[in-house]
């Protein structure tokens, strides 16, 4: 099950970075993206438009599965569940910060321009095309101090004591087991590093969650887990001072039934 569901996930992220990707090469407003249909039908594409696929009110089929209201503008791509992560995780000059789960790299560039030359940033992902996409989006902005290594961030091929922050923006809840990925995290931390973590967190019971399948996961949903729950793996692999900052609640809605979820930061220090 637990493969499974990788394979799952990481099939689902390949298939977005690949979109993005051939997005970037010609604009998506070109054939071979929306149906002419929905080209005709959304104000983004415009002969000079190379900004966005489609916007949100385009409708979504099947066949045009890349117009899925993903803004396509190279580094401000993001999958996070939250905006202005940075705000949270506050790199400082010359730290060395490790991004699990970097996707296309907003949040790992970010970074890597808040921590300056001095300092440095590692983005870890386990989908080939994530890291290609945001190593092409680092490139663009010409960023030397910035990496992306291909790797599962439960075993993460990364040195003990390198970093002084780890950082992860909506990933955790894709993993099955997170004790292992909060166990590597807390690894690869200096004493005196910090952890800091977006991630969703269900509001749901044992029951409702239990009707969600493999797929769910790939929505950050299926394998959400409760804010007591995350604080708990957080706190059994060593982490101190966890803390939670709640965002505001919405709802996750599947055929006949809905599952509230919250955004929440959590972090915590490696003393
Ligand atoms: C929801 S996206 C978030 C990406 C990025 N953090 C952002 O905010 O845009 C999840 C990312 O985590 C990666 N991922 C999921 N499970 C992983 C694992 N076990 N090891 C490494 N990367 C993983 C996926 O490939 C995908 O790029």
């Amino acid at each position: 099950m637990d493969d499974e569901i990788s394979s799952i996930v990481k099939e689902s992220y390949r298939q977005r970075a690949l979109r993005i990707l051939e997005a970037s090469k010609d604009s998506c407003c070109s054939d071979g993206c929306c149906s002419a249909e929905i080209r005709d039908s959304v104000t983004c594409c415009t002969e000079s438009s190379t900004d966005y696929c489609c916007d949100s009110s385009a409708p979504v089929t099947s066949q045009n599965d890349c117009c899925d209201s993903l803004p396509l503008t190279g580094s401000q791509i993001s999958f996070g569940c939250v905006t202005d992560f940075m705000g949270y995780v506050n790199p400082k000059k010359g730290e060395v910060v490790v991004d699990l789960g970097s996707g296309p790299g907003k949040d790992a560039i970010d970074a890597a321009n808040l921590v300056e030359t001095k300092g440095m940033v590692i983005g870890v992902d386990f989908t080939e095309e994530m890291i290609k996409l945001a190593t092409e989006n680092a490139l663009e902005q010409n960023l030397e101090n910035i990496t992306f290594v291909h790797g599962d961030i439960g075993n993460l091929p990364l040195d003990d004591g390198i970093a002084d922050v780890v950082m992860s923006n909506c990933v955790v809840n894709l993993v099955k087991d997170k004790a292992q990925v909060f166990k590597e995290a807390y690894r690869i931390l200096k004493n005196g590093g910090r952890i800091i973590v977006a991630d969703m967190i269900t509001l749901a019971s044992e029951d409702e969650l239990n009707r969600l399948d493999p797929e769910d996961f790939c929505a950050c949903i299926g394998g959400a887990v409760s804010k007591d729950s995350y604080i708990e793996l957080l706190e059994n692999a060593g982490f101190k001072d966890v803390t939670a900052i709640e965002q505001s609640q919405s709802n996750y809605t599947k055929a006949n039934f809905t599952v509230p979820y919250i955004s929440v930061i959590f972090s915590g220090n490696k003393l």
